[in-house]
């Protein structure tokens, strides 16, 4: 079994949500949480983007005892002072600094030949190096990068001191089997890449970034990056949560799992959405509302007898309290005596019958039947003559 490294970003990338303006206490609480739920990494903040964010990524790497503490910086000597001001002492300061290697971004944003590019990425690297035991580099926009100047530019900053290359997909434009082939070809035509740790970062643009994630590991990714309940610029970035539950339940087929405790994922999953205000859609994989309800008859009958029918995740793993039944038009008869005895009554088959036809009609007007609609029916019925 492998074992991935786990770097959240939730108080990074997550915070550049729009909308999403966490204040320092708040950011403590969250890299608190992240800590117990055991995250290897944590990306604090950007520490020259802001008073704010240096404050906070310096008073988290204070906190912070048993993840590792990191501050993004882009390749320029300020920004970098700027992290080591915030974390120099802290137990394992990392340094996280990149640059654009896509055609589109050199030329448009950074104005900058190849040549250049590589020149500043070195630059950097080795001026971070005088500082940070571990510097990690990203190739941002990895993915509409040209894979030879991948490969020559990730050789000149191995060798001038990263240990860690993240190869984000920056724009979430990637599908699975193209992001682990850009995994695989590194791998193989990096001449230095032996005791490199590859990293994997993805957006969600097109709904893939777990599923790219997990193409990155199969290809042998040792880290991945992503947030909590996938928050993130735009669509957001790859859910850390629906990640480590997918290795679990798929060990068989990866073959890797995680250093985290997924009965912290639940707890987490709500502290972020609440100091975040971003709602978790309740038909979110692992952590919405939905995750273990169940609401067909066929389903319910099927959870009755034995829950492996219809729930591949239990609740308890993710540390959520229990499965929930929801009484709906969909439901059948055993679920609703299932319920009607839960709330303590026993009627005659009989009376049963006529409440469950209640029940239905009922069911036919309201979306969700709640537990005093139950009482009002069952109640009825037990005490007609
Ligand atoms: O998406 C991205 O490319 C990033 C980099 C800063 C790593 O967030
Ligand atoms: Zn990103």
């Amino acid at each position: 079994m492998r074992t991935i490294d786990i770097f959240d970003t939730t108080l990074r990338d997550g915070e550049q949500s729009a909308g999403v303006n966490l204040n320092t206490l708040e950011k403590i609480e969250v890299a608190k949480q992240l800590e117990r739920l055991g995250v290897d990494i944590i990306e604090a903040g950007f520490p020259a983007a802001s008073k704010g964010d240096f404050d906070a990524v310096k008073r988290i790497g204070e906190t912070v005892k048993n993840s590792s503490v990191t501050g993004l910086a882009r390749a320029q000597q300020r920004d970098i002072d700027a992290v080591w001001g915030a974390l120099k002492n802290t137990a394992e300061p990392r340094l996280h600094v990149f640059l654009a290697t896509s055609p589109i971004h050199m030329t448009h944003k950074l104005k900058m030949s190849p040549d250049q590019v590589v020149e500043t990425a070195v630059q950097a690297v080795k001026y971070a190096k005088q500082f940070f035991p571990v510097v990690q580099w990203s190739a941002e926009d990895a993915c509409r990068t040209d894979l030879d100047f991948l490969v020559r530019i990730m050789k000149e900053v191995i060798d001038a001191g990263a240990s860690v290359i993240n190869l984000p997909d920056t724009v979430g434009y990637i599908t699975p089997q193209k992001y682990g082939e850009i995994f695989k070809y590194v791998r193989e035509n990096v001449p230095n890449i032996d005791g490199i740790k590859l990293s994997a970062h993805c957006h969600n643009d097109l709904g893939m970034a777990t599923a790219n994630s997990l193409a990155a590991i199969e290809n042998g990714a040792d880290q991945i990056e992503g947030t909590i309940n996938g928050i993130g610029e735009r669509a957001g970035n790859a859910a850390l949560e629906e990640i480590a539950v997918a290795l679990r339940i798929r060990e068989d087929f990866y073959g890797a799992g995680t250093r985290l405790k997924l009965d912290e994922i639940k707890k987490t999953s709500a502290l972020v959405s609440k100091l975040t205000g971003m709602r978790v859609p309740a038909n979110k994989a692992v952590v919405g509302d939905n995750a273990f309800a169940h609401e067909s008859g066929i389903h319910q009958d099927g959870m009755l007898k034995e829950k492996t029918t219809y729930e591949i995740i239990t609740p308890e793993l993710i540390g959520n309290s229990s499965t929930r039944l929801v009484l709906g038009k969909h439901s059948g008869r055993h679920a609703f005596k299932n319920k009607a005895s839960e709330l303590g009554f026993e009627l005659t088959d009989e009376k049963l019958n006529e409440a469950f036809h209640a029940f239905k009609e009922l069911a036919d007007k309201k979306k969700e039947i709640v537990d005093d609609d139950l009482f009002s029916i069952l109640t009825n019925k037990q005490t007609e003559m």
